[in-house]
């Protein structure tokens, strides 16, 4: 008996996966596959205050949000330090109600609407035993980038050959044992999570355990495009054969959204957020009346944090580069306090007349703008391949997961910014604003604008974006 294609997409709780995997949803959807989307309560709720996704969603019959616990209390900050509680919660609350509801509940073959296949984050190993035992097909979305899965799934070889933990305190060493990336890869441009002093932690364990799970999947979905990461790529098919490349994502979407044949599925960009804090647009206004190619743009993403200190490190050397800039300052995202008598009235002064501060932005829109030369950002993967496909040349502040090794691929590798890891300084900063906006800016422009363009090829017609996903929806109608 054929049954009705249905794929059970579920995110990591946090903005960049849900963000991604809200964009799979709905060119899944598009293509006729009925979807479900399970958020946690809390992301769920926090979508439906800040962006307009029911009533997006609702012109698609085939589609339906549920929702399940993250074990944690509704006033949990689920941020900063605290990020491991939120998986401490899931693995104890979240789990055993998700297997309940594959096995005999909501999702189950005795269900109205069975599932045929789980798409979940790639962090979500527990799914593997579950999809295995309830006999349906699994396919990882790893949001993170492919140069950091790499690394995620070297992490036993980099064990066994006793590379990590690190034997001293040379962050500069190379690292030999993660293969492609002999000739650039040092200690310090590992995942944060590398720099331990025994493998006996949760993070280490997470992390182990999706090297071991992601291989067992039928296939991995990944928010890249061929051009951009091959060299990567040809390694990680060793190990999962079945790669999806399906991205950049929110360029994939955008392109096919606009060429739907089905107005009212149509959206203007302006009406899609999937944003988990309220979008600030007035900033579009502010760089409308700038020069082109002057303003650095500043975010540390939707999780990363600074201590006070580190803030005003940034803080002066913005204002000292002399370039106007736009801040994103996310509630939270500096750990600690000061009293404004703290601040040099010079900074107020002249933050009052080049500079742009918000709580949250439509970044796509941003780093879209013309005014836009360069970002500093925290090397998040969906900041990072957004950048790329702007032709925006960055800064790279990493923080932690992915960001580390993304920075160093994009200072050594795609040589499209500047890595500025471990330092945060109010010279270096300085130096390095005005190394992307004047003394860097033609090399720069050069290496993003080549980039961007084999990025708009991989989401046109016939392009090796659009062929993946294609494959992607036809495998998951016959399954
Ligand atoms: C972090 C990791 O660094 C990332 O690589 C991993 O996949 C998930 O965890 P995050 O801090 O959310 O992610 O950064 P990033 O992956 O860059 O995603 C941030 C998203 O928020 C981007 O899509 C960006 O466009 C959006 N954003 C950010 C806004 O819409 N407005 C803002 O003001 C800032």
């Amino acid at each position: 008996m054929s049954r009705t294609p249905h794929a059970l997409i579920f995110p990591l709780p946090m903005q960049g996966p849900v963000n991604c995997m809200l964009k799979l949803a709905e060119l899944l959807c598009i293509s006729g596959i009925s979807v479900t989307v399970l958020n946690t309560d809390h992301i769920y709720h926090t979508l439906l205050r800040h962006t307009n996704v029911l009533t997006r969603f609702s012109r698609y019959t085939n589609f339906r949000f549920l929702t399940i616990s993250d074990g944690l209390p509704d006033d949990h900050p689920r941020s900063g330090e605290r990020i491991r509680e939120v998986f401490e919660g899931m693995k104890r609350v979240t789990e055993p109600v998700f297997r309940e509801m594959m096995v005999s509940g909501c999702f189950s073959a005795e269900s109205d609407s069975p599932v045929t296949i789980v798409i979940p984050d790639g962090v979500f190993s527990f799914v593997v035993g579950v999809a295995e035992e309830v006999k349906v097909p699994l396919m990882f979305y790893d949001t993170v980038s492919p140069c950091a899965i790499w690394t995620y799934l070297f992490l036993p070889k980099l064990i066994e050959a006793g590379e990590v933990p690190f034997n001293g305190n040379d962050l500069d060493a190379m690292i030999k044992n993660v293969p492609g990336t002999e000739s650039f890869l040092r200690r310090r441009d590992l995942p944060s999570f590398y720099r331990l002093d025994d493998l006996d932690n949760p993070v280490t364990e997470i992390i182990l355990t999706e090297a071991r799970c992601v291989p067992r999947a039928q296939g991995l979905i990944l928010n890249t495009f061929q051009a951009l990461d091959e060299p990567v790529l040809v390694h990680i098919r060793t190990l999962c054969p079945n790669i999806y490349c399906i991205g950049p994502i929110h360029s994939l979407y955008k392109s096919r959204l606009n060429n739907e044949p089905e107005p009212t599925i149509q959206t203007p960009q302006s009406n899609v957020s999937n944003s988990l804090w309220e979008e600030n647009v007035t900033c579009l206004s502010w760089l409308d009346t700038q020069v082109t190619r002057s303003v650095i743009y500043v975010s540390i993403g939707s999780m990363a944090t600074m201590t006070v200190d580190q803030f005003f490190e940034f803080w002066h050397g913005l204002v000292n580069s002399g370039k106007p800039f736009l801040w994103v300052q996310r509630p939270g995202s500096v750990s600690g306090s000061y009293d404004d008598d703290q601040v040099p009235k010079h900074l107020v002064d002249e933050t009052k007349q080049r500079g742009f501060i918000m709580t949250w932005v439509p970044q796509e829109s941003v780093l879209a703008h013309s005014a836009i030369g360069g970002f500093l950002t925290h090397s998040g993967w969906n900041s990072t391949i957004e950048s790329i496909m702007e032709g925006v040349p960055m800064i790279c502040w990493p923080q932690n997961v992915d960001q580390q090794v993304n920075s160093r691929f994009v200072s050594e590798v795609w040589k499209i910014g500047i890595d500025i890891k471990d330092t945060c300084n109010r010279v270096i900063v300085e130096k390095a604003v005005r190394d992307v906006l004047d003394v860097r800016r033609s090399e720069f422009t050069e290496s993003t604008r080549r980039l961007a363009e084999l990025g708009d090829q991989s989401v046109a017609e016939n392009g090796s974006s659009v062929m993946d996903l294609n494959r992607l929806i036809r495998t998951i109608s016959s399954l």
